[in-house]
This record gives structure tokens, C-alpha cells and sequence, in this order.
């Protein structure tokens, strides 16, 4: 598609330089001109609005959800309007969907708080993810391996996905991070999900198939990829099966201020690599660093090979902004109308000012 584009634009253009790019692979050069610069830019960009989420721990038990009801809303907005933002994820801890019930129905109190979360998202004209934020797990057991069957995880998709149907900027985060499983077995799960989620009328949007090792760029074409790859639609399909992956550049899992890798080389290039190989496509759904210069550079640098990328990465979603404040490492929460610098710089900076 981005090829017709070109394409059609040396047609009207006629210009050398643009000639002359097309005769290079689309990604990886220098831009020759502002409109060759403004193609080589993801589709999606935005930030995590976090705390519905809150208080889940990575085997599955669960705390206090501190959803973002006052600031998310407003924040999305801001995200949109100022920055052009267009693509946000809005993480959800299982057990407070259904009142800590395996298997039960929606609660309707937290999943109107949800949802009203959601309706604000939608309302800024972007794409939404929902966002499971479970580890594929429920206070310690595996979902599909020895935890909740395939039919209870199934269940809370089918609800979402009524509720969603007629929504198709909804798309579905089926699972944050999952870790220390079987990918293969795993893969059987998202099946199950995916087509509880095609039978209850969510049959357009897309749906985000995450991997093991708490989704790691790194390795994820050999730890996670060849598992997931046997995952379809019901056509057979699996244009709307989008592979989602993390990463932090700190060193420390994305707690640390300073930044000290870029993650291109050794992770992101490697899987780029690869979803072109396959014809996959994938989002960066959780990425971020300090407000500090080793991270405007190396964050900067990550998005940017995103960027050159852009027939098989789709887009990134920056962590994270919702219910954290300026005391939290990683903070994307604006004050006001004002961006955190990193936000200015890389997560809205390279959307709006490509590559
Ligand atoms: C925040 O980053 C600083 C500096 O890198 C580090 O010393 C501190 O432990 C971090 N805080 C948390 C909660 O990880």
C-alpha cells in the first residue's frame, strides 16, 4: 500500500529525489523531501492512560484499581487535540471486570467505570485498545495450564466483545505480558479467544496476540512468533491478528530513569526482520523511559526505526500516563495542556515530526 503511495507521489511530484528513493528499499534512507518524510511515519501513535489496571501483580493476584475516571478522559483529549495523538490503551485487571468471580458475569459497577473510560477514548476518534492486564494468569494459575480453562478466559472475551461489537475502534489487547508458560499451549488460549470474540459480533476489529517472556521485543520471533503463527481467523485470515510486543531501555524492566540502550540492533531490528519475512504486522504496545537525555535518545531512536518501518510495524503506545503522577519514573501524564519531555520529544514528537 505505502508503495502505491510512493508511487502515485513521484507520478504527481516528478521530482528526482523521489524518483531516485524509489529505487531504494522504502525503508532505512535518508528522506529527500517533506512529503517522502511525512510516509515514512507509523500509522498509530499515543500513550498508555493506565490504573484500572492497578494493583495487578505479575502471577495474576490483584489489589486496589485506581482507574483514571477525571484525568484519563481529559488527558485523551489533550493527547489528541494538541498532540495528534490516535491510538490509546486502556489496561484492565480481570478480576475487577467480573468481581473477583472466575468465569462470572461483567460487574457492572467497575465495568461502567471502564467503560466510561473507553467512551472517552472513542469519543477522541482513536483507536482503543482494551487492554487484559493479567500476565495470563488468575491469582497464580495459568490460563490453559492448570489455571482457568480456555472456556472461563473465553467467557470474559465473549462479554467484551457484545459489549464492543458495533465499535470498530475497539481493538483487543487479549493479554498483557504473559511469562513462564508453554507458547504452544498458550496458543491454543488465544485461539479459543479469538474466536469467542469473532462469535459474539466483534468480527472487524483487531485483535493483539501477545507473547511470552512479559512480551519482549527481544526474541519474540523465536520465543513467541512460531507459536502464535498458527493462530487464525475464522477465513483463515490473519490481517486483523496484529502481534503486540514491550520494551524498556533501562535495563531494568522500565523502572529506571536513564536510558541505556536504543533496542534496535539486537532486538527490534531482528524482529522487524522477521514480520517482513511472514507479512505480520505488530504494535510496540508499552515502551518509555525517564524524562532524561539518555532516553530522549534512545527512545527518540527506538521510534524512530519504527518509523522506517512502517510496512510491518503499525504503530506504538508510549507508558504511561492515566493515574500516574510526576512521582512515577516513567510518567507520561501531562500537567495540564504541558507534555513531559519525553512525550514532546519522541512519543508525540516522532509522530508529528517523522522519522
Ligand atoms: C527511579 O529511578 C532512579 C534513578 O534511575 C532509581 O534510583 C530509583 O530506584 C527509581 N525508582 C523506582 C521506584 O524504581
Amino acid at each position: 500500500m505505502k508503495d502505491s503511495h510512493l508511487a502515485l507521489v513521484s507520478l504527481l511530484a516528478g521530482s528526482a529525489p523521489i524518483c531516485q528513493a524509489l529505487s531504494m528499499p522504502h525503508w532505512g534512507s535518508e528522506p529527500d523531501t517533506r512529503l517522502e518524510k511525512r510516509l515514512q511515519r507509523v500509522a498509530y501513535a499515543g500513550i498508555n492512560i493506565a490504573g484500572c489496571d492497578f494493583g495487578m501483580q505479575t502471577n495474576g493476584d490483584s489489589g486496589t484499581p485506581d482507574c483514571p475516571s477525571s484525568v484519563g478522559p481529559t488527558q485523551m483529549q489533550h493527547f489528541a487535540t494538541n498532540d495528534h495523538l490516535n491510538l490509546f490503551r486502556l489496561p484492565v485487571g480481570w478480576p475487577y471486570l467480573v468481581n473477583y468471580e472466575l468465569g462470572g458475569p461483567l460487574y457492572e459497577p467497575f465495568f461502567s467505570t471502564y467503560d466510561a473510560l473507553m467512551q472517552a477514548c472513542l469519543a477522541t476518534g482513536a483507536l482503543c485498545i482494551l487492554d487484559v492486564h493479567n500476565y495470563a494468569r488468575w491469582y497464580g494459575g495459568i490460563i490453559g495450564q492448570g489455571g482457568p480453562t480456555n472456556d472461563q478466559f473465553g467467557n470474559l472475551w465473549a462479554q467484551l466483545a457484545q459489549k464492543y461489537a458495533s465499535q470498530k475502534n475497539v481493538v483487543f489487547g487479549l493479554m498483557n505480558e504473559p511469562h513462564d508458560l508453554v507458547m504452544t499451549t498458550w496458543a491454543a488460549t488465544v485461539q479459543n479467544a479469538i474466536y469467542a470474540i469473532r462469535d459474539n459480533g466483534a468480527t472487524t476489529q483487531m485483535i493483539l496476540l501477545s507473547g511470552t517472556n512479559y512480551d519482549a521485543v527481544g526474541g519474540f520471533q523465536t520465543n513467541s512468533a512460531p507459536a502464535l503463527s498458527s493462530v487464525v481467523d475464522y477465513d483463515g485470515t490473519q490481517n486483523k491478528l496484529i502481534y503486540e510486543a514491550h520494551q524498556y531501555l533501562d535495563g531494568d524492566g522500565g523502572a529506571l530513569t536513564e536510558c541505556i540502550t536504543n533496542g534496535v540492533t539486537n532486538q527490534l531490528a531482528p524482529l522487524t526482520t522477521y514480520l517482513r519475512s511472514v507479512g505480520r504486522q505488530a504494535m510496540l504496545t508499552e515502551t518509555g523511559g525517564g524524562n532524561t537525555a539518555s532516553c530522549f535518545t534512545d527512545v527518540c531512536a527506538e521510534l524512530s526505526h519504527l518509523n522506517w518501518n512502517n510496512d510491518v510495524w503499525l504503530g506504538w503506545v508510549g507508558w504511561a500516563a492515566g493515574s500516574f503522577d510526576s512521582s512515577y519514573n516513567l510518567t507520561e501524564s501531562p500537567n495540564g495542556n504541558v507534555d513531559t519531555a519525553l512525550v514532546t520529544d519522541c512519543i508525540a514528537g516522532k509522530f508529528n515530526n517523522p522519522p
